[in-house]
């Protein structure tokens, strides 16, 4: 069994370093935890450095696996010349698709590698060095010498390609849909938009960099039902891991063990698993029992754990003398890879918000010769509404109408798409109380206000994040030298989910918050979903009530050592009945500089209706942190993909550009009110990714405020500007 930092088992339940109970705090009459100020338990192991990640579990004489990326974009390997590698000392073996072990299920196409010569994508794992030393493997994996006989590519998202095809299905619903007779609609309109909206792939760049150690068991070779593989994995939750790794690597779910206790940043890019985790695993039944470890470089990320896909949103908006609208059009074209085709759900949003009798939405895709694509933060949501949003700014400049009251004046009284009553909505107080709180009313018209070289603006959009809870998972409560242990497959990727759930916990079980411990990010534990979605805190919230509830039912309160009870929660009874969604608005502040053409951002603020704020603490952060993030794609994310190479040119952090603490504005925040019953059991909604929604939006209205100027590209760079 491998040990953590304390020497502990992982066959054994990993509670976390940060449990410590504290008698002192844990006596006397106690109030509800859940609304109260928490800081995060894990804080302190994350700022001493101490909090063990992926790569850094200790291990016995491990290995080292170093990815080879394919360096052209389409066409097939034909020659590997291995000689000079091999001479490497410390080298183990070179890893080609003509000897690697075969994988028996494509559960993801994705993750097929090494099976075959063809190359799909520039960035493609086409090989692998296993090593002594990750020195050895890298240098290695440079001498390697691989020959294609190269094919034609097409890297570059042109929405107007005869190739483009509309996509059937996006998140379970129609991708394209249409309502009454748009057409007509646009004919009837006295104020009028059309308008493309446009940005290019954005990278991922976590914190901590894509990273495992994965460990093959081959117990015995008459009983291959015992061989187990463990990955000490940085992932979203074990769930979807097990789902697709196991049947791909010809295993059993139970013989493929997953953890992930401590994540530096994920943000949709280890919601699933990339094939950096299978070239680790065909390494480690290699070199059985022996652990191999591979940490990807910054360089690699950028084709190997998928990206937001490229996207074109054209959208038509028609509107009444009083700013009613009487048409909304919104065709969101995507860039999306031959090998895996996934769509951002980017329209979804424009069919719920806002009133029309008439609507026209339709996601389309072109493939191309580029590496999958994946989830990153606020997918769809934040290019749909990057372009709605936009539109309806353009469309209340055109009308001389305020972008807040137009938005007002289209508030549909049920769900647009589905006629559904909401389950809360309170769109419309957000508005109006950001825009009191901002100071909306001191808004110029277009050019007007100047502060020396700065031109000064001010920007609003709205913000939406729908519910996506679907199915019915688990947790258990068990009880251990004094203290509950709150166990199911969740993920604390940086969100404070250890601390909430225990408070959610310690509520349910009428018991001090320091009582409770969570064991959560691996297998052995109860199916839960990923830490994605924005669903954790209501969803697993859910499930960790049920829990607490049948262990008080089946123990009292003094249960005895070992104790134990399991809940399951789907979605709250009767809540389909219901349109369930976030709600938010975001007010931007920014100033352009005439001379140099930037953009500072100089205040912003967003106000959110998201149900019972567990933690206001975490919550806030969360918020802030998608705020950010969304400033970071509006002014300063932009790749480049080479048509010749198909490689991305500007590839690594020095030149792919995310916001430094410098180029974040003072943050303000509120979250008004709000229990909603049909989301989760303490009146929760999600908040992880509503503070990406509109801010771009935002942002761009206010450059558009301050200069006169409307961009409908990010990033709203000084060569936008110029
Ligand atoms: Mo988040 S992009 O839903 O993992």
């Amino acid at each position: 069994a491998t040990r953590d930092a304390q020497g502990r088992s992982s066959e054994s339940p990993v509670l976390p370093l940060h449990a410590a109970p504290d008698p002192q705090r844990s006596a006397g009459p106690r109030e509800p935890s859940v609304g109260t100020d928490r800081r995060r338990v894990d804080a302190p192991l994350k700022v001493t450095g101490t909090a063990p990640y992926a790569y850094e579990h200790p291990t016995t004489n491990p290995c080292h696996v170093w990815p080879v990326l394919s360096t052209i974009a389409r066409g097939t390997l034909i020659g590997v010349d291995a000689s000079r590698a091999a001479a490497v000392p410390g080298v183990i073996r070179v890893l080609t698709h003509a000897d690697a072990p075969r994988l028996r299920v494509k559960a993801d196409a994705g993750l097929w590698i090494l099976q075959g010569p063809e190359v799909h994508h520039r960035g493609q794992i086409v090989g692998g060095v296993i090593a002594d030393t990750p020195e050895a493997a890298r240098e290695a994996a440079e001498l390697l010498v691989f020959t294609y006989d190269e094919a034609p590519s097409k890297v570059e998202l042109d929405p107007d390609d005869p190739d483009v095809t509309t996509a059937k299905v996006v998140l379970m619903r129609p991708g394209s849909e249409t309502k009454g007779d748009p057409e007509q609609g646009w004919g009837e309109g006295v104020h009028r938009v059309d308008a493309t909206y446009e940005h290019t792939a954005h990278y991922h760049a976590q914190m901590e960099p894509h990273a495992v150690i994965a460990t093959w068991h081959e117990v015995s070779p008459l009983d291959v039902r015992a061989t187990r593989l463990t990955l000490q994995d940085s992932n979203q939750g074990p769930f979807p891991h097990r789902l697709l790794l196991a049947p791909l690597l010809g295993l059993l779910p139970h013989q493929l063990d997953v953890s992930s206790p401590y994540v530096g940043g994920a943000f949709g890019g280890k919601a699933f698993p990339h094939p950096h985790l299978v070239l680790a695993s065909l390494a480690a039944k290699i070199v059985s029992p022996r652990p191999v470890k591979l940490a990807l470089t910054r360089q690699q990320m950028f084709s190997v754990v998928g990206h937001r896909a490229a996207s074109s949103q054209h959208v038509r908006l028609a509107a009444d003398a009083e700013g009613r609208l009487t048409t909304v059009e919104h065709v969101s074209t995507q860039a999306a890879s031959r090998v895996k085709n996934s769509v951002d759900h980017s329209c979804m949003s424009t069919r719920m918000m806002y009133a029309t009798p008439n609507r026209h939405t339709e996601h389309r895709v072109l493939e191309l010769d580029v590496p999958p694509s994946t989830w990153m933060r606020a997918p769809g949501d934040f290019t749909g509404m990057f372009a709605l949003e936009t539109a309806l700014d353009e469309l209340a400049h055109t009308a001389g109408i305020d972008p807040v009251d137009l938005r007002v004046r289209n508030e549909p009284d049920v769900d647009p798409e589905n006629g559904k009553p909401w389950s809360t909505r309170a769109l419309v107080a957000c508005l109006q109380r950001g825009a009191e709180r901002f100071g909306w009313d001191e808004r110029q018209a277009p050019g007007q206000r100047r502060d020396g070289e700065w031109q000064v603006g001010l920007g609003m959009a709205s913000a939406v994040f729908p519910n996506m809870h679907m199915v019915t998972f688990a947790a258990k409560i068990l009880f251990t030298g004094g203290r509950y242990v709150v166990q199911l497959q969740a993920s604390d990727i940086g969100t404070g989910a250890h601390t909430v759930l225990a408070q959610i916990a310690a509520d349910a079980l009428g018991v001090d918050p320091d009582l409770v411990v969570t064991d959560i990010g691996r297998t052995g534990t109860p199916m839960a979903m990923v830490a994605g979605g924005s669903s954790g805190t209501y969803e697993w919230g859910n499930s960790v009530v049920a829990a607490c509830e049948a262990f008080r039912r089946k123990h009292g309160l003094h249960p005895a050592e070992g104790a134990s009870a399991t809940g399951r929660s789907g979605p709250p009874k009767g809540s389909n009945k219901y349109s369930r969604n976030a709600f938010g608005a975001h007010f931007a502040e920014v100033a352009v500089s005439s001379v140099t053409d930037e953009v500072r951002v100089r205040r912003l603020l967003g106000v959110y209706a998201a149900g019972t704020i567990i933690n206001p603490r975490t919550a806030r952060s969360q918020v802030m942190g998608g705020m950010i993030m969304a400033l970071s794609g509006a002014l300063l994310e932009e790749s480049y993909r080479d048509p010749r190479f198909g490689h991305i040119a500007n590839g690594d952090l020095a030149s792919y550009h995310i916001a430094a603490h410098a180029d974040v504005p003072p943050i303000d925040v509120e979250f008004l009110p709000e229990h909603d019953p049909w989301f989760g059991a303490k009146g929760s909604k999600g908040i992880g990714e509503i503070g990406m929604v509109g801010t771009p939006a935002a942002l761009g209205n206010a450059v558009f405020n301050a200069t006169g100027k409307r961009l409908r590209s990010l990033p709203f760079t000084p060569s936008a500007l110029a």
